[in-house]
């Protein structure tokens, strides 16, 4: 049962956000799953996956420069901002993202887990490198070897990098209150991480316009913008 006013974030040291699209959303960046998301304008099948890359690699690098060009005419909202206060001012404050639109970084976050990786990461198989890469549109889709430069991202039917994973366990074991922002909790494995801290009991809140599919597991439910929610959690 969901009570009804949640605790201070201000009042904690340990505190974990596990955040999803929901919080980019009042940025102007279109969630995944919602009216107008993503994956209901695009196939993830033909733009989202290695099998896709490996048949059509400049339509899915076409596709990946749109994404950069949206997200780069895109500015961190105050939920961003917020993160990146609450960061500062507690320095053990851990954010777990989903999100691959560096918007946390760009807000001033310091410690972010990406667990799906980031639009702005290149990564050459063959050679082994990954590097930042920040233009819209990628100059050049092409490493020096000749093979094509890979978005880091976790695409479907990806493992995800199993260092974030032991990184993200670690602060769910270990925080006192587990805070979820935006997120629809419906992509595994990631939307199984949060369970390591509802299980043990910690203060738990979820931020979500909607109800989710686990939304019963969590102590406090606030309905709502991430930007409006979080501020009346730590403003
Ligand atoms: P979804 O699009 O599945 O869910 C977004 C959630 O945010 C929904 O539950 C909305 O109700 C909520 N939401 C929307 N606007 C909000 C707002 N202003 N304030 C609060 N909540 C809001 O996105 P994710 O859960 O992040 O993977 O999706 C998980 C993964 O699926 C993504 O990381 C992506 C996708 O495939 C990759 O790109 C690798």
């Amino acid at each position: 049962m969901a009570h009804v006013s949640p605790p201070r974030l201000r009042d904690f040291e340990r505190i974990v956000f596990f955040t999803g699209a929901g919080l980019s959303a009042e940025s102007g960046i279109p969630t995944y799953r919602g009216t107008g998301g993503v994956w209901h304008k695009y196939r993830w099948q033909e733009f989202a996956c290695q099998r896709a890359f490996d048949a059509s690699p400049e339509k899915v690098w076409d596709f990946h420069d749109a994404r950069r060009g949206v997200v780069a005419a895109c500015e961190p909202n105050h939920a961003h901002r917020i993160l990146a206060a609450i960061q500062r001012e507690k320095s053990e404050t851990v954010v777990i993202t989903q999100n691959i639109d560096g918007l946390l970084q760009r807000a001033g976050c310091t410690h972010v887990i990406e667990l799906h990786g980031s639009l702005w990461r290149v990564r050459c198989e063959r050679e082994g490198i990954r590097k930042e890469n920040f233009e819209v549109p990628l100059s050049k889709r092409q490493c020096d070897c000749g093979d094509y430069w890979r978005p880091d991202i976790v695409w479907f039917e990806d493992a995800l990098d199993p260092g974030n994973m032991r990184d993200a366990a670690a602060a769910l074991s270990d925080c006192e209150v587990l805070v979820s922002v935006g997120t629809s909790g419906s992509v595994y494995p990631a939307a199984e991480l949060p369970r390591i801290a509802l299980e043990r009991d910690v203060v738990s809140i979820e931020i979500n316009l909607d109800e989710t599919p686990v939304s019963h597991l969590y102590t406090y439910v606030l309905r709502g913008n991430a930007t409006e929610m979080l501020a009346t959690l730590w403003d």
